[in-house]
Parts: structure tokens; sequence; C-alpha cells
């Protein structure tokens, strides 16, 4: 990133703390003649180049762009986020760029990787669900940590290295715009034993994209994982858990299982580590425990959430190795097939 283009985003970006900020006031500030689409060109260059910045727009029109770590700050800052808002967004875009922007969101509900609002429990839209099955595995007590949104280049790693250290494994749920930022992350995640499923390419609300839009979410993912690892995922996560019958029809083609969960730590809302905790000391065998491997204060949890789950008799577990033979399309909540889903 150029120099120039790099202190006008400093001067304007306070990572960590407030993740909205509004370039264009910020920058005409500083003097510096750039118009918005510059800064998403320069994201994408660095998204190409380096892996430094990805940037999107999420529903509103808002664009959003993303710096990693040590991009614009302090590694310790974490990752950067920066909202424009639509009008803003409108005046600086240029005609062209206002094309591709219509193009892309509509009708896109994309996130900012960085702050996922999850719903507590997973959306239920025209959908019959099958029992979860039940496989021998469970028999040996198995619980199922899952991580949601990652690979982080800042807080991941630490996961991973805690995760060697307990001798546990866990499945990472990643989008794809994640992965092809930190591929290195996801061959280490993959080398350690680890599963890794599909969380989509940007998180929207599958139900609300058109078949076309589905599959692409998906199958761009698998493509990014496989080229990777090798391996294509079999596991979709929903992003909110929101599903209907065209995603699981799609799934079902693309021969994956979608998996939702039903212990949510809630940890992307409050960012406290016994919350966490709590939430998982309520886990009993064939649980599947939603977590998101982006939050700092997640990471700082995982060690005391493992020592827990093990002093209650639990084995962590893949989720493969939890629930064995998925079918493709078919929901899971759980491993307990005895009770339905939750
Ligand atoms: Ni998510």
């Amino acid at each position: 990133m150029s120099q120039v283009i790099r202190e006008a985003l400093a001067a304007w970006l306070t990572p960590a703390e407030s993740s909205e900020h509004r370039i264009p006031t910020a920058l005409r500030s500083t003097g510096v003649n750039i118009s918005l689409i510059n800064v998403a060109q320069v994201a994408v260059n660095e998204l190409e180049t380096d892996g430094d910045a990805a940037f999107g727009f999420i529903s509103q029109g808002d664009l959003v762009v993303g710096f990693n770590a040590y991009t614009l700050a302090p590694g310790s800052a974490g990752a950067a986020t920066a909202a424009l808002s639509d009008p803003e967004v409108r005046r600086w875009l240029g005609e062209s760029s206002v094309q591709g922007r219509a193009a892309t969101i509509s009708p896109l509900s994309a996130q900012i990787p960085q702050q996922p609002e999850e719903i507590s429990q997973p959306k239920q839209t025209n959908q019959q669900q099958e029992p979860a099955q039940h496989s021998d595995r469970t028999e040996q007590a198995c619980v199922a940590l899952t991580f949601d949104d990652g690979p982080s280049g800042s807080t991941t790693p630490k996961l991973l290295e805690i995760l060697t250290d307990k001798q546990a494994t866990a499945t990472f749920f990643m989008l794809g715009q994640q992965v092809r930022s930190f591929p290195d992350m996801v061959a280490d995640i993959a080398a350690a034993g680890h599963e890794i499923g599909n969380h989509t390419w940007e998180h929207p609300s599958l139900p609300s994209l058109d078949k076309e839009m589905i599959r692409q979410q998906i199958a761009d993912t698998n493509r990014a994982i496989a080229d990777i690892t090798g391996r294509t995922p079999t596991l979709l996560r929903p992003p909110y858990g929101a599903t209907d019958e065209a995603v699981t029809v799609i799934s079902s083609e693309l021969g994956m299982a979608q998996i939702m969960w039903n212990i949510d730590t809630r940890d992307w809302d409050h960012h406290d580590p016994a919350q966490t905790l709590a939430a998982v000391k309520l886990a009993r065998q064939g649980d599947i425990i939603l977590m998101h491997d982006i939050h700092a204060e997640t990471i700082a949890a995982v060690a005391d959430v493992i020592d827990v789950l093990r002093e209650q008799g639990l084995t962590l577990a893949t989720i493969s190795d939890m629930l064995g033979d998925t079918s493709p399309g078919k929901i899971y909540y759980s491993a307990r097939s005895e009770e339905g889903e939750r």
C-alpha cells in the first residue's frame, strides 16, 4: 500500500475499539486527494498481493474495507474495519463502480467479517428437520467444538497453538474470503488434524439469495479450501443458521450436510471468557458448540473450555468424527438422535 494512502487511512482508522468510520470525511481532512474507489482498489491489490486487506459491500450498500493486524497499526490493536455509508459510497464511486456495486450487493447481505452477529438459535424457514444421525462414536461421549468466521491472522494462530497443546480437535467453519486471505493458516489447521467446513464466501443469509448466488457462495468456498487442503468440505454451516428449501436442495446437490449447533456461547456478543465458559459447562454428549475464532476473548477461554469438557468425561471430536457419515442436505443440531434435533 502506498505510503500516502497508508498514512491517510491510519489517521482516520482507530483499530479494534471502533470499527465504523467514514472514509471521505477523514480523507478530506487529511487533504489527500483520493477517491473511495482508490481505497477499494488498494484494498483489492493488498488482498491479491499479500493478503493485507479485504473489501466488500454490505446489504445496505455500505462499503466495508478490512485490514488485518499490522497493516495500519501495531499488531496488538488487531484487525481494523472501516464501513462507509451508502450515500457517501455513492457520492465517491465512479459510474462503473456504481454498476459494480449494484451487481455486487443485490440481493447479497454480506457481513463485516470482524463483526459477525449470529442469532442465538438457528433459524428455520420452511424446513422440516430430519433427525440427526446417531453413530456409535457418540457412545464415547463426544462433544464438538466449532469455530466460525475465520481463519483470522490475528487470533487463529493462538487457538491452533492451544488446541495442539491440549491435543484437542475442533471443526473450523471458514469464510471463503478469509481462506483466500490466510491460505497458510488453512493449511496449518488441516495439517493439525482439524476438520474444515464451509461457512460461505462472505457470510450472507443464504435464504435471501437467488439459487445461483447460493450455489456460488458455497461452491467458491469449497474450491478455495480444496485448493489448499486437497479435500472438498462436506459440511456447510449456513450463516446465522439460516436455511430454507433452496439452501437444502443446493447443499444436497453439492454433497454437503448442514451443521447447526445446540450450544451457543454467544461469544461474539459478550466478549467475556467467563460467559463462554459458563455456556460450555452445560454441554452434554453429542452437543455441537458454537464459537468464533476471530475474537481474542474467545481464544482466551478455549483452554478452560477444553478442561471443563474433559472434566465432565467428554471427548473432543470433529463434527465428522462425532456424527459419522452425514447425509447431504440434512440438517444437524447435535448427535443426539434420541431427542430429535436439539
Ligand atoms: Ni458466522
